[in-house]
């Protein structure tokens, strides 16, 4: 049983602010680690985040029998100079990691066959990956499913084709356009997503000397080739550990500039703050929040990229709750990315809801509880209610938090915030 953590918070810290180094994106590191796979060669990977997630992504591949070195320099180097992976990944480690769907991409392209087990839902939504089987099966791979595992099998290879997404899938658009890199012939992946990881995955791809061109638009085209070699890649900023942090100083009204941050990644957040009366000044590879008063009240609507991110929906809703009047929050991604709603009630958070919307109105002053993540970005939205609130907050089952946030306690305290984690 992983032991239960907790945070306890001291809301309105004094002098919060200064300045916060965002790491590496998560989103993006995990398609990366399972894209490695592809080449027998060794890849090095910079700027990929110490997080519970990629540490599980390191097991993963390394079940299988591939080497994965973290360096001194921080650097990861991932080897796949294996002839067939040792066995599939188990239902534990695969639990633990939703993201793991994504090996299928490498074990299939390159080796002809993929099995795992099915991936369970979540707290935010069924999770289905609809979407991926039927690329794969569109590209030639036969999927058969029981004794709760999926196999997907292409003893003869894949073969380009054209793929339709019914949805702007982002884990089905990396896993079709990974494995397609050794496909026979080009694949056109149409209504692909255009999330900012989807760019970077396509820089690590062409990297290796895949041919991939498209990424950032509706329209990705892959022309696959025989083999690849490894490469070296640095991961681009986290847009969402960014936007966390925003949130935190706007719902302190103190100044705050992110740094090592990717500003046009941030396009939908920095103009809803815009809209709520606060200030960004975005400069090349940082952004600087001016302190503000109270946050006007908004209307927020999550969209696949480049709308507003499902991943910022929580902590935006948290910043909502202090505001100056009533907004609607509209969740049109996952089913249930609510959970965090009832723990923000309990520190005084006025929010009622119908389906997938929520109606915000504004109170002065939220009081410190004791609240539960329910899973990352409720965690986070939890930490931006708890750090504006008077008094005390023990956010438990914190293990969320951590899956996606690097030295989070740390920078937090760095800036002022009194935080302290007890196991
Ligand atoms: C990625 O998840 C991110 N995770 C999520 O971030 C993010 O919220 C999500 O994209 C949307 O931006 C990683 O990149 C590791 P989807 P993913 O496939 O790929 C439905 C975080 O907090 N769908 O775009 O799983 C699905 O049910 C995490 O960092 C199908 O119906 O998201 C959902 O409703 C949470 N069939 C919607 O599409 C499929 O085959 C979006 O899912 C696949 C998805």
């Amino acid at each position: 049983m992983i032991p239960m953590a907790n945070y306890i918070i001291s809301g309105s810290p004094k002098n919060f602010g200064g300045s916060v180094n965002i790491s590496g994106s998560k989103n993006s590191a995990l398609p990366i680690m399972t894209a490695a796979l592809l080449s027998a060669d060794c890849s090095r990977i910079h700027n990929l985040p110490r997080l519970s997630d990629t540490m599980v992504m390191c097991d993963i591949i390394s079940s299988l029998g591939c080497a994965v070195q973290r360096e001194p320099d921080g650097s990861v180097v991932i080897s796949a100079d294996i002839s067939r992976p040792k066995r599939s990944c188990g239902y534990e480690m695969f639990s633990k990691l939703r993201a793991s769907v994504l090996i299928m991409a490498p074990l299939l392209a390159r080796f002809g066959k993929a099995k795992i087990p099915l991936p369970g839902g979540c707290k935010i939504g069924a999770r289905p990956i609809d979407l991926h089987l039927k690329g794969f099966t569109a590209m030639g791979a036969k999927i058969r499913q029981g004794h709760g595992f999926i196999e997907a099998s292409a003893p003869s290879g894949l073969t380009g084709c054209r793929i339709y997404l019914d949805f702007p899938s982002v884990g089905a658009t990396e896993n079709l356009m990974t494995a397609a890199c050794l496909a026979d012939g080009a694949t056109t992946i149409l209504n692909a997503a255009n999330e900012p990881e989807i760019c970077d995955l396509a820089d690590f791809l062409n990297g290796m000397g895949a041919k991939v061109s498209g990424a950032g638009t509706d329209t990705v085209t892959i022309t696959g080739t025989p083999r690849l070699h490894g490469c070296e890649h640095t991961i681009i900023p986290d847009r969402i550990e960014a936007g966390t942090f925003l949130v935190f100083a706007a719902g302190l009204g103190t100044e705050l500039i992110v740094r090592n941050a990717e500003p046009k990644h941030l396009k939908p957040l920095l103009a809803k703050l815009g809209e709520m009366g606060f200030d960004c000044e975005a400069g090349s590879d940082f952004i600087d929040l001016h302190p503000s008063g109270r946050p006007k009240a908004v209307d927020i609507k999550t969209m696949p990229y480049p709308g507003f991110p499902t991943d910022l929906q929580a902590q935006a809703m948290a910043l909502l709750t202090t505001g100056d009047g009533s907004g609607m929050v509209v969740e049109t991604i996952f089913e249930n990315r609510f959970t965090h709603i009832p723990e923000l009630c309990r520190m005084g958070a006025q929010i009622k809801t119908e389906g997938n919307a929520a109606f915000i109105k504004g109170v002065r002053h939220l009081s410190g509880a004791e609240v539960r993540a329910t899973d990352l970005r409720a965690g986070a939205a939890l930490v931006a209610a708890a750090l504006k609130a008077g008094g005390k907050s023990v956010i438990h089952n914190i293990e969320h938090i951590e899956r996606g946030y690097e030295s989070f306690t740390d920078k937090l305290r760095n800036l002022g915030a009194d935080i302290r984690r007890e196991d």
